[in-house]
């Protein structure tokens, strides 16, 4: 009897999982979560038909650069594994410093520090700094990391209009004077394949007094000299405070970064639970980075070809009609309109042999539900031709 009392909250979370929706819709399409037998490069083999990758962030292509897979091999049998612990508690190893060293010089800031998810960068980029009674501004739509890591800090927050100056600069001005703020904006935005207006919102940081916060999980690799990122695209690099980011989209890895001052990246190293309390960077997955890094700054062909790519896919998808939002990068979304639309929209591409990812409201804004694509330098003229067969296909079967 008291044992059937105590299972009933119990029961109310299991019914939870069973009953929802979202859950339900997600296993009777399927969309998500297909298991690929093999990939080489943007070449994938899924359900035994071989494929073209269209959705994945490996921008420059480095994922199968032999240099890059020997320094993850070579890593993997002098270091082992795994750090299995977090640093404060298991010690840093030498490959993490000259990892962050490297990141450090490249993005011109004093000192970075990396973890094993870019997740958990991005998070506590806000968490660790942002208190009780200090307001952060963030455009409306960051990457749900940012969003985790302002609900972490207690802060107050404000949303502007996504790439909107004009916004931001009525919330600043409704904020109270005396209060610590923060801007919270992404360098390009990966579902929008928007640039950032840094120049504009940086202005009224600069002005407010706000300690600014770029996402650059995207911009890294993509814009800049040898791919240094939006900082350096705008001739930024010493305005923002803090860049953090990914090391699994231009650098072919897992696992995110943090670069800024050096009294930033210490206060954060003491003050970050995210970074305290979760294992190191692994040492085939920190030797990927290093030498996709190398790779960046050595060999400019695959930045070159990324943009070619980009300039060609664009190009096609505009003589077919579809509405790209305007997207400046290779991060390209077909905005259908609605799941009704998208959905047979993204499984004609799948038919056609090109895999994409949909996303649906409430993920994108009502009315902006899409297939996102990403384009990357390793997709070859051929691929290039298969993809605008789909593209075409998809665009017919939804009228
Ligand atoms: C803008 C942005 N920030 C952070 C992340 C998190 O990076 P990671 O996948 O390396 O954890 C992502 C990943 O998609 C992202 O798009």
């Amino acid at each position: 009897m008291a044992l059937s009392f105590l299972n009933k909250p119990k029961k109310a979370i299991l019914n939870r999982c069973r009953e929802d929706h979202a859950t339900k819709m997600r296993l009777r399409y399927a969309p998500y979560y297909l298991a690929m037998e093999e990939q080489h490069g943007t070449s994938i083999r899924l359900d035994g038909r071989d494929m073209i990758m269209l959705s994945s962030n490996d921008y420059l292509g480095l994922s199968f650069h032999p240099k890059v897979i020997e320094a993850g091999r070579a890593a993997l049998l002098k270091w082992g594994t795994s750090t299995t612990g977090a640093r404060p508690s298991n010690g840093s190893r030498s490959y993490h410093i000259e990892l962050e060293e490297k990141l450090a010089a490249f993005l011109g800031r004093e000192a970075c520090h990396v973890h094993a998810a870019g997740y958990l960068s991005c998070m506590s980029s806000i968490a660790a700094f942002a208190q009780k009674g200090d307001v952060i501004f963030a455009d409306k739509n960051i990457h749900s990391c940012l969003w985790d890591g302002i609900r972490l800090s207690h802060a107050a927050v404000e949303r502007f209009s996504h790439n909107n100056p004009d916004d931001l600069r009525a919330a600043v001005a409704a904020a109270p004077r005396e209060a610590p703020k923060h801007l919270v904006v992404e360098g390009v935005y990966s579902m929008e394949g928007h640039i950032c207006r840094l120049p504009e919102l940086m202005q009224i940081a600069e002005q407010q007094g706000c300690f600014s916060v770029l996402d650059d999980a995207h911009g890294f690799g993509v814009l800049g000299h040898q791919g240094r990122g939006t900082t350096d695209h705008f001739g930024l690099n010493d305005k923002v405070d803090l860049i953090c980011g990914s090391l699994s989209k231009s650098l072919a890895s897992t696992g995110g970064y943090v670069a800024a001052s050096r009294d930033v990246i210490e206060y954060l190293r003491t003050n970050s639970k995210q970074t305290i309390f979760s294992a190191a960077l692994s040492p085939s997955q920190a030797a990927v980075a290093m030498t996709a890094l190398e790779v960046m700054q050595t060999e400019p062909e695959h930045h070159e070809r990324l943009w070619s790519n980009t300039r060609k896919y664009r190009a096609m998808l505009k003589g077919l009609g579809l509405d790209t939002w305007d997207s400046e990068t290779p991060a390209v979304p077909i905005v259908l309109g609605s799941k009704e639309r998208a959905y047979p929209f993204w499984k004609a591409l799948l038919e056609k042999g090109v895999f994409t990812v949909m996303s649906i409201a409430p993920a994108v804004p009502p009315g902006k539900d899409l297939v996102r694509t990403a384009i990357s330098a390793m997709h070859t003229d051929e691929q290039l031709e298969k993809i605008a067969e789909a593209m075409a296909y998809a665009a017919k079967k939804i009228g």
